[in-house]
């Protein structure tokens, strides 16, 4: 088992610098989610929630997991100036999601978001697809095994992947698959301090002049049959 991304890892990288960043939701969970009817989501590694906090305001009742605490508190202050109407919809978990077992169909929606913990990430997946109720949804986003970026910070099987690796471990009489690309995001802010977690993979920052990168991430999005 790695140990490079265990608690103390993301704590760490919790607590670097933040003024460069972004609270901008992923762009792949805002195209694919945005004309989802809400229920309830959980947010597997959720980092600062921005996602979090997009879901909730359009009126899912989310559980956002995280295993640092640091994360946790920055994603508290984050989303307190949206009010309690919003804030009230999100529960705010400290987890560690190699041994934290989500409710079985307990979820219209689980997405996952660059998280690559510690141990098994099939595990982990499998976790999250047992997690989603039926007729729900599932969205995994990671680093693209050819995202340059992201590979110059860090490799292995946990970081990257494909959607159709993703896809392999759900079984087809149980799901549909929707989507399961390949796509580019691209990343305009400077951000020599960035910090390297909560903000859509700890590796989405321009180069060092400051110019844009264009990011390869995998999205996969995938439908429990009811
Ligand atoms: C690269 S960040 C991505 C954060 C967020 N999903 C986003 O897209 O901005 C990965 C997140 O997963 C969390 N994480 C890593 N391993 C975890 C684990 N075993 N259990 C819970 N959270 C974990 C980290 O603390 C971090 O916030």
């Amino acid at each position: 088992m790695s140990r490079e991304f265990d608690r103390a890892y993301w704590e760490e990288q919790h607590s670097g610098h933040t003024a460069a960043r972004t609270d901008d939701p992923n762009p792949h969970l805002v195209g694919e989610l945005d004309r989802l009817a809400p229920g309830t989501a959980l947010d597997a590694g959720c980092g600062h929630g921005a996602e979090a906090r997009w879901l909730a305001a359009r009126g899912w009742r989310v559980t956002a997991v995280d295993i640092a605490t640091a994360a946790l508190r920055r994603a508290r202050d984050r989303a307190e100036p949206l009010g309690a109407e919003i804030t009230d919809r999100i529960t705010w978990l400290q987890a560690d999601l190699t041994d934290w077992i989500p409710t079985e169909r307990g979820y219209d929606l689980v997405i996952s978001h660059y998280v690559h913990p510690a141990g098994s990430r099939e595990v982990l997946f499998r976790r999250l697809a047992a997690a989603v109720a039926p007729g729900g949804t599932l969205l995994v986003v990671g680093h693209h095994p050819s995202d340059s970026h992201s590979a110059a910070r860090a490799s292995g099987p946990q970081v990257h992947f494909t959607a159709e690796e993703i896809a392999a471990d759900l079984d087809p009489q149980r799901w549909e698959i929707v989507v399961a690309e390949t796509r580019t995001r691209s990343v305009a802010e400077h951000a020599d301090h960035a910090e390297h977690a909560g903000n859509h993979g700890h590796d989405a920052h321009a180069d060092h002049e400051g110019r844009g990168a264009v990011l390869r991430d995998t999205v996969l999005r995938a439908r429990k049959r009811a």
